[in-house]
């Protein structure tokens, strides 16, 4: 079964993806450095630049960079000036992403900080940075809550929020299960159905990386 998802995956990559040798050497970089093979499907990473551009987005917020991957997506969506804060808690992650970014040519809109993301979304907020027209989650899954309500407090009306990683092979209904991950994904679809200020859904997907699923929202005014 997963094979033929797979099989689905690279037809698609195929037929509605062009060639693109810098993403090809990001995930070579990637895996030579020993970073996990977790980046988003080449799919699902112009997934993602669809969506910001159809939003218009020109300031893009990222909470967890790896090697960059989703970052270049999202920042290929920028127009002139846009810029993309992308976050990262491994400095060796934040090192390969720096040269990923820098090979791609988007080393003057996309900035890595680094720290947790707490931290730096802490410091963001105090510093008055924001707001941003489209957030992208995928850190520490058992952090998502709190990425939220960070996230919320860096947006405005008609902000975008995406967030990674949230079925966890169907798992994300299963109350007997108290794995931290899940309980965090768990608690941030909740969160996303609760607020009166988001509009929000989720979608499953299978693909290259198994059974998952993205959430996505709006916040309202
Ligand atoms: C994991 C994290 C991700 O962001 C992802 O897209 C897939 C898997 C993980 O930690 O297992
Ligand atoms: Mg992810």
């Amino acid at each position: 079964m997963s094979e033929n998802w797979s099989t689905v995956d690279e037809y698609i990559c195929d037929t509605l993806l062009e060639r693109d040798e810098v993403l090809e050497e990001v995930l070579r970089l990637s895996e030579a450095e020993g970073l996990p093979r977790i980046n988003v499907a080449p799919n699902q990473g112009k997934f993602l630049h669809l969506l910001a551009r159809m939003r218009g987005a020109k300031n893009i917020l990222e909470i967890g960079t790896l090697a960059g991957y989703s970052t270049i997506w999202l920042a290929r969506a920028l127009p002139v000036e846009g810029r993309v804060v992308t976050i990262e808690f491994e400095n060796h992650h934040a090192d390969v992403a720096e040269r990923n970014i820098a090979a791609a040519g988007l080393a003057s809109c996309v900035d890595v900080r680094r720290g947790t993301g707490t931290e730096v979304l802490s410091a963001m907020i105090e510093q008055a940075e924001g707001p941003f027209d489209f957030i992208f989650i995928d850190a520490d899954k058992s952090s998502y809550p709190r990425y939220l309500e960070l996230a919320l407090q860096l947006s405005q009306p008609g902000t975008v929020i995406v967030g990674d990683n949230v079925v966890r092979r169907g798992e994300l209904p299963n109350v007997e299960n108290g794995d931290s991950v899940v309980l965090g994904v768990r608690t941030f679809i909740q969160m996303l159905g609760a607020h009166e200020k988001i509009d929000a859904t989720a979608v499953q997907t299978v693909g290259s990386k198994g059974h998952d699923g993205f959430a996505l929202g709006i916040v309202t005014e």
